[in-house]
């Protein structure tokens, strides 16, 4: 059998044309952002947004995130105000994505949005999706490129282990945020719908409101808010003080460095690097076949929310 991990392609001038052929043709491929690795398809197309819902096992219900190069790229797609321009000036490109109301008009695909009013919008960074989404006629509709429900993926070999040889992979080294891009919904009030790299005080220094919040209790703001997520498919248990027996203890600094079952985010317990490494660090310790995973309290603070929140998501039985 050809190694699985051919399916990992570098970046260059020949075979950009070839990735670009594959998504014009409506078809679909793994790319790196700054924040996780996503499943990217044509936003226009019905049919290869179509195949990113199949290929994923995820729920019609739970709407994807359209992405652009820049807004002069937007087209008719969206309207957007005062806020969202201060806020796209200032972190974007960058690991924001904005929910802003659709225009009727808008030439994305209605299973992009799962037919809401609404659509997630996001400006990624990574210098390789920039390259590709600048040529592109089209945006790109791009979840997670992740089983739905399971972790995302932050290196080319991640995505491999997810989908082996049914997809491509644009090698775009290890994700240097490596959780999610903050949600922020620029339609109510500014809620925060999922943390992020850029958090609640960034927002409000730019915006000078403050952003909440927002666990979409009654209303499901997000849909992809609800019930177990990022889970590693172990069971995860938080806050805990002192090792169990027979788990992986996660931590955060130099706690029992030279144990064998316990495993630091970050040895300086820096919370950006700890964010950087969540993802790995749980994949890793599934790989090594063990049935439980404990996780010391992180601070929530920073990026810190941020693992806090997928954290909470993946402990829920
Ligand atoms: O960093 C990221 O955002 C990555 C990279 C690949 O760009 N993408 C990502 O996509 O995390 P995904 O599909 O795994 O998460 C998108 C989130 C989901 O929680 C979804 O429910 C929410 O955005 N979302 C999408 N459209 C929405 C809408 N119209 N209203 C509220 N929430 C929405
Ligand atoms: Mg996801």
């Amino acid at each position: 059998m050809r190694n699985i991990y051919s399916n990992i392609i570098e970046m260059n001038r020949k075979s950009l044309t070839k990735i670009e052929k594959i998504l014009t043709k409506g078809q679909i491929i793994a790319l790196p952002t700054e924040t996780v690795y996503g499943l990217a398809g044509n936003a226009y197309s019905n049919s290869a947004v179509k195949k990113i819902y199949k290929i994923k096992r995820r729920p019609k219900k739970n709407p994807l995130i359209v992405h652009y190069y820049d807004l002069s790229k937007a087209g008719n797609d969206f309207h957007y105000d005062k806020n969202f321009l201060k806020l796209y000036k200032k972190f974007c490109p960058g690991p924001i994505t904005f929910i802003v109301k659709r225009k009727k008009n808008s030439r994305i695909s209605s299973y992009a949005y799962s037919k809401l009013d609404t659509v997630a919008v996001r400006f990624p960074k990574h210098k390789k999706i920039r390259i590709l989404l600048k040529k592109l006629k089209f945006p790109l509709a791009m979840p997670s490129a992740n089983l739905s429900g399971g972790v995302s993926p932050t290196s080319p070999k991640d995505v491999i282990d997810e989908f082996k040889n049914r997809i491509k992979v644009v090698n775009g080294g290890r994700s240097r945020v490596g959780v999610e891009s903050t949600v922020v919904d620029v339609t109510d009030k500014n809620k925060i719908l999922r943390p992020g790299a850029i958090n609640s005080i960034d927002i409000n220094k730019i915006i000078g409101k403050k952003v909440s919040f927002s666990r979409g209790t009654k209303i499901i703001k997000s849909p992809g808010n609800l019930g177990r997520h990022y889970s590693p498919g172990i069971p995860v248990v938080l806050n805990v003080k002192k090792k169990l027996k027979g788990c992986a203890f996660i931590v955060l600094g130099k706690m029992r460095k030279n144990d064998k079952d316990t495993f630091s985010l970050s040895l300086d317990a820096n919370l950006s690097e700890a964010a950087k490494n969540l993802y790995k660090t749980l994949r890793k310790v599934k790989k090594l076949n063990y049935k439980k995973i404990c996780v010391m309290k992180i601070p929530n603070k920073k990026l810190g929310i941020a693992i806090n929140d997928r954290l909470k998501r993946a402990a829920i039985k």
